[in-house]
């Protein structure tokens, strides 16, 4: 079937595409505001774009046509932090997704510890296995109700035990349990499950294609 995705009224066309694109990492936002009130909330449309700049960016709607306050924070006070939800933290993330209104602290909500972050104004959740301090770098305008908001990590906080090798950068990925967002309806899927494809290098794949013949390559999975 083909989806004429102009055509398509808003909310057919962002369940479609959400549940096209998938699974999506979920940024676990804590900011504060001007004054120092703490928030929390997920956000699924979220990731990292660069390396080098350590680049990240999150899609963040309007709530009756204002910025939500995760928004709000990030642009009026320039950092944030992004927390890693793995499976056990779930539950508690799905109450800091609920619609409060900006005099709520999620996080007491949500009965979530906190610890100050090494770098920027708001803490970082204490059970997150990952934490990114981040500042914010500006923002695109999708259209009226939507903005991307693109920031850069500066400080990385994470769980000793998934770490296999901190000079290399090397981390048992499977061991932070993280959990990804997947279609409407409250559906999510676990990282346990990792498999390994190796990378072709041109070369190789040069030699194997002339001693094969060129036959269909879906073969080298
Ligand atoms: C798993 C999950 C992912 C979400 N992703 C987004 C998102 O990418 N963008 C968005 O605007 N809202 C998203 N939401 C909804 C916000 O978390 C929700 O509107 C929240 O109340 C915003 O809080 P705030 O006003 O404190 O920033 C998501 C909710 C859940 C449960």
């Amino acid at each position: 079937m083909l989806f004429d995705i102009a055509a398509m009224a808003a909310k057919p066309r962002y369940n479609l595409l959400a549940s096209l694109i998938v699974p999506r990492p979920i940024a676990w936002v804590t900011s504060s505001d001007a004054r120092g009130r703490l928030n929390a909330a997920p956000f699924s449309l979220f990731n990292m774009m660069s390396g080098t700049p350590p680049v990240v960016v999150l899609g963040i709607g309007n709530r009756a046509g204002r910025p939500k306050d995760s928004a709000r924070n990030i642009i009026e006070t320039g950092d944030f932090v992004i927390n890693l939800v793995s499976e056990e933290l779930l539950e508690a993330m799905n109450v800091t997704a609920i619609e409060f209104t900006e005099d709520i602290d999620e996080l007491a909500e949500a009965g979530l510890a906190t610890i100050p972050s090494h770098a920027v104004g708001p803490p970082r959740i204490a059970r997150s296995p990952v934490a990114l301090e981040c500042t914010y770098t500006r923002s695109v305008e999708l259209g009226q109700d939507r903005k991307l908001l693109i920031g850069e990590i500066i400080y990385a906080h994470v769980k000793d035990d998934v770490i296999l090798n901190p000079d290399r950068g090397h981390i048992d990925a499977a061991r932070m349990n993280l959990v990804g967002r997947m279609h409407g309806g409250g559906w999510y899927t676990t990282t346990t499950t990792p498999f390994r494809l190796a990378r072709i290098p041109a070369e190789g794949w040069c030699q194997t294609q002339s001693s094969s013949g060129n036959q269909d390559s879906g073969s080298l999975r």
